[in-house]
């Protein structure tokens, strides 16, 4: 009933600006939660488990593969609908010390002929503090499932006082986050991938674990996919010696070497959706190599589709997550994907974990799908 009210609606939201139409369909969607049975209803239409998905990734138990990308949830208030809504895991944020308006709209832009989105919204959010109380509020009701909490830095504050920013938004945070997000890779915040140096990594892992709290939460790093793989491999194992979980591959890129339209090639901001997809698995394949098999990857750009997500997870990715494909599919895409997984696992008789990596082994699972 979702996918065809969504089928109905999708010409008039994709008649609207991006942001708008965020809007007009986020509102109603906490409203359905909010409703008497509403929660039991949204599982129900959307949500699709698997005894074969269950995986102990850094530490946590996740129900299953299928996660929000950061920055859909901008404000803190979606991650009880969308943890209702299909979502195995929901990563909100970013989140900055300071509330921060953006970057003037407009700011996003869709492209549906080749799947891409194109945003140079610049950490619009509430801030730290009100993140804060929103997850507090949702934590006293129940906390739904898992929720990452992505953290940045304010566009005011200098790189050389970037540490502060961090360690501020991880020390109001970590008590909220089931794993804690590192962006030093939006490309909309003027020098935040600057960050993206051994020296800065070591300093702030070494910092933030510091101020983790006992049982405190595991610490991913968010890279982005324009690192040449020579500067890769020495940021990666920094991220491992320094004590980080897991990294989180790819968030956008500012490359425009691809076959899109006119329009897109020339539009500033980070590029996102279908094209993204070989570049970010390059990495997260690059990713499982160097760090070997008990580091975790999240792996993200690109999908859109079941054998999207399968393909990733082969390529290394522990769990996945999606974001333009969200807007392009529709509410149905979290379980179409689950379903297609699980009906892979069964073919192939084992779990999501004996997946993870097995391009090799699996290609002709792979490969038999249309
Ligand atoms: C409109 C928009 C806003 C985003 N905001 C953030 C953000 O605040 N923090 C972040 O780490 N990534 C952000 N991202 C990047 C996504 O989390 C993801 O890494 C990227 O879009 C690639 O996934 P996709 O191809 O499935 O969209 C944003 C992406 C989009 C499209």
């Amino acid at each position: 009933m979702i996918g065809l009210a969504y089928k109905a609606l999708k010409p008039l939201l994709f008649s609207l600006d991006p942001e708008t139409a965020h809007e007009v369909v986020t509102g109603p969607a906490r409203a359905m939660l909010a409703m008497p049975g509403g929660e039991f209803f949204l599982r129900g239409s959307l949500a699709f488990g698997s005894r074969r998905f269950r995986s102990t990734v850094a530490g946590i138990d996740f129900p299953g593969p299928v996660g929000m990308a950061a920055g859909f949830d901008k404000t803190a208030e979606l991650y009880p609908f969308l943890s209702a809504a299909g979502f195995h895991f929901v990563e909100s944020g970013t989140f900055t010390p300071l509330p921060q308006d953006g970057n003037p709209k407009p700011r996003l832009f869709r492209y549906p002929g080749s799947g891409t989105l194109i945003n140079r919204m610049g950490f619009n959010n509430p801030g730290i503090e009100r993140a804060k109380s929103e997850f507090a509020a949702q934590d006293r009701r129940r906390r739904k499932g898992i929720r990452g909490i992505n953290i940045g830095k304010n566009k005011i504050t200098p790189n050389d006082a970037a540490l502060s920013d961090y360690s501020k938004a991880f020390t109001a945070l970590q008590t909220f986050a089931d794993y804690i997000a590192i962006n030093i890779s939006s490309p909309n915040t003027p020098g935040l991938r600057e960050l993206q140096t051994v020296g800065f990594l070591r300093e702030l892992l070494q910092e933030l674990i510091r101020l983790r709290s006992a049982n405190g939460p595991p610490i991913f790093v968010k890279f982005a996919p324009d690192i040449e793989s020579t500067d890769f491999v020495p940021l990666l194992e920094a991220a491992l010696k320094g004590g980080a979980a897991g990294v989180i591959l790819t968030n956008t890129t500012i490359s425009r070497d691809f076959a899109i339209e006119a329009e897109a090639t020339t539009m500033e901001g980070g590029l996102s959706g279908r094209p993204l997809f070989d570049k970010s698995n390059e990495m997260i394949r690059l990713a499982r190599q160097a760090a070997g098999s008990d580091f975790a990857i999240i792996g993200v750009g690109g999908i859109d589709s079941g054998p999207r997500a399968l393909a990733k997870i082969l390529a290394g990715a522990n769990l996945i997550q999606i974001y333009s494909g969200y807007i392009f599919q529709g509410p149905m895409l979290p379980s179409t994907i689950a379903r297609f997984l699980d009906s892979a696992l069964k073919k192939a008789d084992c779990n999501l974990s004996d997946m993870v990596g097995q391009e090799a082994r699996f290609r002709a699972l792979l490969k038999s799908i249309p």
